[in-house]
């Protein structure tokens, strides 16, 4: 019989379940039995020994406390200053600095002598993201075989980006401790393998596993998806929008974290572009960017929300009529089912990241379409989401002019070609969807090499 499994991520869903992933892996933890462990939201000087209980479903739930010095240099300083901007080709935004890279380790250290303590010998570890690079280097050292996952949730770093790191030859190190590395695309695959490929310590087998020292690991990709299902029916029933009389004639719609991998100061520019190329001047159409707050300790993440409160300012004040403002920039979280019946009555879906690990947003759009009548999905050549997703209008970002294009392209486009783009889109979707991930990914776990103890 399986062993429990020990899900690791960084934040851990207080409340009941929601959202996709989360979902997901509370049905395997439902399914198996076992502990989902994260990071506690509050900070505290207090506790920095202990794990302690959140949960009082069937399977337990963990908080892992950090002190403030902790969480600023763990997870804003090397998580979000270093890893981020590395893996998402934003090296100019990097701020290296000892502590942060000290508390990293020392976070990761400490976690994992907590999980180590508490493990079974069939119990399968499955670590989440950049938080916990070296979490299974660490297991290992503590005498740890189990199985360990990992999946890395963001773009994997080119072999030049990562040379940026402190203490560079660490990250293949890291990555080799685990049985298996989950990335999100065949391009992502491509990166991590032409860093082992270029590293002398790392040997390709024949089954195209990589040894690494005493470890072998297996490296693929688990496109990430959503439960298009709920989805769907959400938008079926969901209420179209707030307008009222000010219902626009032509919505497009963008929702991202508010983060500068996403390209919102390119998107602005483009509908502005749109805008001043108008030939029929009575077209309106309205830009809804909701952007949900994020990482505000991080000095990029004020001086983005400072650029684009600009840039929609200058905006409006440039095309804006008494009873039209083409930019609405709504920088706060909105409610899911609102936020669906927005994407559902939205005639353009757009999502221009620079850099993107899948960028599900898009797949939500796609899902919460009506078929008969759907929007069209304006996606850049940099998400995930593009490598698969061929029927939406793939476009290059920094090329404001090819954006503006799009846009119009799609707000004039038959409904027989919305129709079959849909339909391409959605298959995708469906195909990805979040229970088959997390079930296609612990299957492919259970079947790799194990590691065998090692003389320590
Ligand atoms: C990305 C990362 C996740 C992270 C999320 C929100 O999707 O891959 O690991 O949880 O952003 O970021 P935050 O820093 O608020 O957790």
């Amino acid at each position: 019989m399986a062993g429990r499994l020990i899900v690791i991520s960084n934040r851990i869903p207080t409340g009941d379940p929601s959202g996709g992933l989360v979902v997901a892996l509370h049905d395997a933890l439902l399914a198996r039995g076992g502990v989902w462990v994260g990071a506690d939201p509050d900070p505290s000087e207090e506790g920095r020994e202990c794990l302690h209980e959140l949960g009082d479903i069937p399977y337990r739930k963990r908080a892992f406390r950090l002190s403030k010095t902790e969480r600023q240099n763990y997870y804003s300083g090397f998580a979000n200053s270093v890893l981020w901007p590395i893996c998402h080709r934003r090296t100019d935004l990097i701020e290296i600095k000892s502590e942060y890279r000290a508390d990293y380790l020392a976070v990761n250290l400490r976690l994992a002598r907590l999980i180590a303590q508490d493990l079974a010998p069939q119990d399968v570890v499955w670590v989440h993201d950049y938080h916990f690079l070296p979490l299974a280097m660490m297991l290992r050292s503590l005498g740890v075989t189990n199985r360990i996952g990992f999946f890395l949730h963001i773009p994997f770093p080119n072999i030049t980006d990562l040379a940026i790191l402190p203490r560079p030859e660490d990250f293949a190190r890291w990555l080799a401790s685990y049985n298996l590395l989950g990335l999100q695309t065949r391009g992502d695959v491509a990166r991590a393998l032409e860093m082992f490929r270029a590293d002398p310590r790392a040997e390709f087998l024949r089954d195209g596993t990589v040894k690494f020292d005493e470890h072998i690991v297996t490296v693929a990709s688990f496109p990430i998806g959503i439960d298009c299902d709920q989805i769907e029916a959400t938008a079926r029933r969901a209420d179209p929008g707030p307008f009222g009389a000010a219902n626009p004639r032509e919505l497009i719609i963008g929702a991202d974290r508010l983060d500068y991998t996403k390209g919102l100061p390119h998107k602005f520019e483009a509908f502005g572009r749109l805008l001043q190329g108008r030939v029929d001047r009575d077209a309106r159409p309205t830009l809804l960017q909701i952007a949900s707050p994020s990482r505000a300790d991080v000095a990029a993440y004020r001086q983005i929300t400072n650029d684009l409160q600009a840039i929609s300012g200058r905006i409006n004040g440039q095309y804006s009529e008494l009873d039209w403002q083409p930019l609405r920039f709504v920088h706060r979280s909105v409610a899911r089912d609102r936020l669906i019946g927005l994407m559902r009555r939205a005639e353009v879906g757009l999502v221009t990241p620079l850099a993107d690990g899948m960028n599900l947003v898009a797949k939500e759009f796609v899902a919460a379409q009506a078929p008969d009548n759907p929007g069209v999905l304006v996606l850049s050549r940099f998400a995930g989401a593009a490598e698969d997703m061929k029927g939406a209008l793939l476009i290059n970002p920094h090329d404001l002019d090819e954006t503006a294009g799009a846009i119009d392209y799609a707000l004039a486009m038959p409904l027989d070609e919305r129709r079959k783009r849909h339909a391409d889109c959605l298959a995708v979707v469906r195909d990805s969807r979040i229970s088959v991930w997390t079930d296609r990914y612990l299957a492919r776990l259970a079947s790799c090499v194990p590691t065998l103890a090692l003389s320590r």
